[in-house]
């Protein structure tokens, strides 16, 4: 497999390390059972068929493993993997120049998909389509667009918002992917398997530890490993015991449920400031001092499925058990004017 990352950003560290831990094959990808026995269907029909696969869209909060997926289905493929993301596509002109470089079979990975430029989406809707697109020959009163044949490719778009993919966007994806959070004991599973790659042992109990409180995201499970192989290093330990795991965790000030200070802070601010809601995004987002687009893409999907939180028309309505473990007392149970309508959500 040939990888071809386009526009890539700067190495940072974190990202280096990410990429060491990055499964490659399906076979190590742990967990979205469904999802991934599905497209591993999808991509043995294709193969025996000689076609390409059809486009993929992997949607999900960030750190769930899109990324990683959209390189293990061009590894299965056996396809070269072309690499860019919304934003960067600024002009038809770019994706033009990627479109045609593309070989049969080929994925063009679009990162962050819903942040492209509306023009560039247009004009990717025939290449997904028909395999065709358009390009300008000339300027001014000689231009003349003449059609152009693109090879079989698969578009593999990722987005953490697929609420604000378009529709005819959508609908140009034969394979639509949603991504859910993992159950500890998948990504327990996904510790064990980055200690063994970053060559440090853990004991079972220190990965359960570290396992219920990362979210349900691996990502999170791989950097509070990281740091815990911290903490065993300057101990001079080989092993991350339960006891390290712990004072790791402490230290970090991740609670039981892998909560942080910005979730702690969005949820106190709703049932205490705006007595449970509803709150507009915007007010809340002013309050705690977050991007309303991380409030909406990071917090937001835990907080819901941990059952704090909910989004009713009219803003943001903590449940009635955030109000038990938030309040600080300034507002009662009774006082709460959704109290009803979000009982036990
Ligand atoms: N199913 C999995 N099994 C093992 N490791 C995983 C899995 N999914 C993700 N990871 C690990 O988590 C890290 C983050 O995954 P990835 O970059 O694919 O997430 P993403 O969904 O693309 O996030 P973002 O939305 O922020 O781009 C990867 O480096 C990989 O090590
Ligand atoms: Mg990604």
């Amino acid at each position: 497999m040939r990888i071809e990352l386009l526009n890539t950003p700067p190495d940072a560290q974190e990202t280096r390390i990410e990429e060491q831990l990055r499964p490659l094959r399906m076979g190590d990808f742990t967990g979205q059972q469904r999802l991934t026995d599905n497209l591993k269907v999808f991509i043995s029909a294709a193969k025996m068929r000689g076609d390409a696969l059809d486009h993929v869209l992997l949607s999900g909060p960030p750190g769930l493993g899109k990324t990683t997926l959209a390189y293990i289905i061009a590894s299965e493929m056996g396809s070269n993997i072309k690499a860019t993301s919304g934003p960067l596509l600024d002009k038809a002109g770019n994706l033009a120049g990627l479109l045609t470089g593309l070989q049969k079979g080929d994925v063009l990975f679009i990162d962050e998909i819903h942040r492209m430029p509306p023009a560039v989406e247009e004009y990717l809707y025939s290449a997904m389509e028909d395999f065709r697109i358009d390009i300008m020959l000339d300027s001014g009163p000689s231009a003349r667009a003449v059609q152009l044949r693109i090879e079989p490719f698969t578009l593999v778009g990722a987005t953490t918002r697929s609420g604000l993919l378009t529709s005819p966007l959508r609908a140009r994806f034969g394979i639509n992917s949603r991504f859910d959070y993992y159950p500890p004991e998948l990504i327990e599973k996904i510790i064990v398997r980055a200690s063994g790659i970053l060559g440090i042992g853990i004991d079972t109990d220190a990965a359960a530890e570290i396992a219920g409180r990362s979210r349900g995201t691996p990502r999170i499970a791989n950097r509070l490993l990281r740091r815990a192989r911290d903490f065993a290093q300057v101990e001079g330990a080989s092993l991350i015991t339960r006891n390290i795991a712990m004072k790791t965790l402490d230290c970090l000030e991740i609670d039981e449920e892998g909560f942080d200070d910005m979730d702690k802070k969005i949820m106190e601010t709703i049932v205490n400031k705006f007595n449970g809601g509803p709150v507009g995004i915007a007010s809340l987002a002013v309050s705690v001092g977050e991007e309303q687009d991380t409030i909406e893409e990071v917090y937001e999907p835990y907080l819901i499925q941990a059952g704090y939180l909910t989004r009713t028309p009219r803003g943001r309505v903590a449940t009635r058990h955030a109000f038990k473990r938030f309040s600080t007392g300034g507002t009662t149970l009774q006082d709460y004017p959704l109290f009803n309508e979000t009982q036990d959500q």
